[in-house]
C-alpha cells in the first residue's frame, strides 16, 4: 500500500512540474502558441480556354499548396466582370496580395484604385493592361508578345522565301496577346512585300473556333491559302482538323505557324501537321510566389519582368517532346 501512495505522489509531482513549463491562459489551462498567419493571395485568372492556359493554372496552385499559401482561386469564364467581382472580393476579404491575369488590357482603373488604397499590391501574370497611372499595378510577369509575333514572322518569311497567302486566327480581341502578337508579326511583314495578310479573324484562342473560322476560310479561299498563323496552338489545332477534313494538307501545302510551344503542338510536328511553334512559358508559379515574396519584403521589382522564349520547328520536334512540361 505504501509503495502504491508514493508512485501516485511521484506521478502528480511530474504532472505539476510539465504544467509548470508550459505557458499558462489566464484561466490557468495550458494555452497553445498562436499558430502563424498564412500568406493569403487571390488569384483571378481569365478561364480555361487553352492548354496552355491550364498549365499556368496548375503551375500557379501547384506552388501556392507546396508553400502553403492560401489560395483563393476565381475563373472568370473569359469575362472581364467577372474578374472585376473577383477582385472586389479579394479586396473585402483583405488577401495580403492579389494575383491578376487580365483578360483585356483596358478597364482596369477603377478596381485596381481599390486594391491600392487597401494596400493591397496587385502583380499581374501573363497578360499586361493599359492604365494611366502606372502605380496601380507592381509588376507584371510576362512574356514579350510583339517579340513573339516578330519571331514567328521572321520564321514564316524565311520558309515561304518572302512570298506568302497568310491567313491570321487572332486571340481573344482586346487581349494583350492578341494585340502584341499581330503588332510584331505585321513590323516584320513590312521587309517582306510579298508576304501578306489576305484574312484576319478573332477565335478566341479555342480550339473550336479555330477550326470554324478556318472552315469559313477554306469555303471562301480554298486555293489561295498558302500559311497560316495562329495566336496559339489550340487555334492551330483546330485549323489543322478544319484543313484535314477538307483534304488540304496541313504542314505540307499549308505551312503553318502558331505560338505556345504547348504538348499538343509538339504532337502535330511530329505528325508533320504543325511546322514551328514559339514558346510561352506559362509555368510560372515559382517566379510568381517568389516576387511576392520580394514584394512583402519591401524589396523592388522591376516594373516588368520578363520569361524568356525560343522558337522550336518540326525538324526537332521529336528529340524535343520526351522534355516538354506542359
Ligand atoms: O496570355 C497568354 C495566351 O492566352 C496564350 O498564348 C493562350 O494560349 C492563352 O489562352
Amino acid at each position: 500500500m505504501r509503495w502504491m501512495i508514493a508512485v501516485a505522489l511521484v506521478a502528480l509531482i511530474g504532472c505539476k512540474q510539465q504544467s509548470a513549463d508550459k505557458p499558462q491562459s489566464p484561466a490557468g489551462e495550458a494555452a497553445t502558441p498562436p499558430a502563424a498567419k498564412k500568406l493569403s493571395v487571390g488569384f483571378s485568372q481569365v478561364g480555361a480556354e487553352s492548354a496552355w492556359r491550364t498549365a499556368e493554372t496548375k503551375s500557379i496552385r501547384g506552388e501556392a499548396e507546396k508553400r502553403g499559401v492560401d489560395l483563393k482561386f476565381a475563373d472568370a469564364q473569359g469575362k472581364q466582370a467577372q474578374q472585376i467581382q473577383a477582385l472586389t472580393s479579394f479586396i473585402a476579404q483583405k488577401v495580403d496580395v492579389i494575383v491578376l491575369a487580365p483578360v483585356v488590357e483596358t478597364g482596369w482603373e477603377v478596381v485596381l484604385r481599390q486594391a491600392k488604397d487597401a494596400n493591397i499590391p496587385v502583380i499581374l501574370v501573363d497578360r499586361g493592361i493599359k492604365v494611366s497611372d502606372e502605380s496601380l499595378y507592381t509588376t507584371l510577369i510576362a512574356s514579350d508578345f510583339v517579340e513573339e509575333g516578330r519571331m514567328a514572322a521572321e520564321w514564316l518569311a524565311k520558309k515561304m522565301n518572302g512570298k506568302a497567302n497568310i491567313y491570321e486566327l487572332q486571340g481573344t480581341t482586346g487581349s494583350a496577346p492578341a494585340i502584341d502578337r499581330k503588332k510584331g508579326f505585321e513590323e516584320v511583314l513590312q521587309k517582306y512585300p510579298d508576304m501578306k495578310i489576305v484574312k484576319s479573324q478573332s477565335a478566341d484562342f479555342t480550339r473550336a473556333k479555330g477550326k470554324e473560322v478556318m472552315e469559313a476560310f477554306i469555303k471562301s479561299d480554298r486555293d489561295q491559302i498558302q500559311a497560316v498563323y495562329a495566336h496559339n496552338d489550340d487555334m492551330a489545332l483546330g485549323a489543322i482538323q478544319a484543313l484535314d477534313e477538307a483534304g488540304m494538307n496541313p504542314g505540307k501545302d499549308v505551312t503553318i505557324i502558331s505560338v505556345d510551344a504547348v504538348k499538343g503542338a509538339f504532337e502535330a510536328m511530329v505528325a508533320g501537321k504543325l511546322n514551328a511553334t514559339v514558346e510561352c512559358n506559362p509555368l510560372m508559379g515559382p517566379l510568381v510566389f517568389d516576387t511576392i515574396n520580394k514584394v512583402r519584403a519591401g524589396e523592388k521589382v522591376p516594373k516588368f519582368i520578363q520569361n524568356k522564349d525560343q522558337l522550336f520547328e518540326q525538324a526537332n520536334a521529336a528529340q524535343v517532346i520526351g522534355s516538354r512540361e506542359y
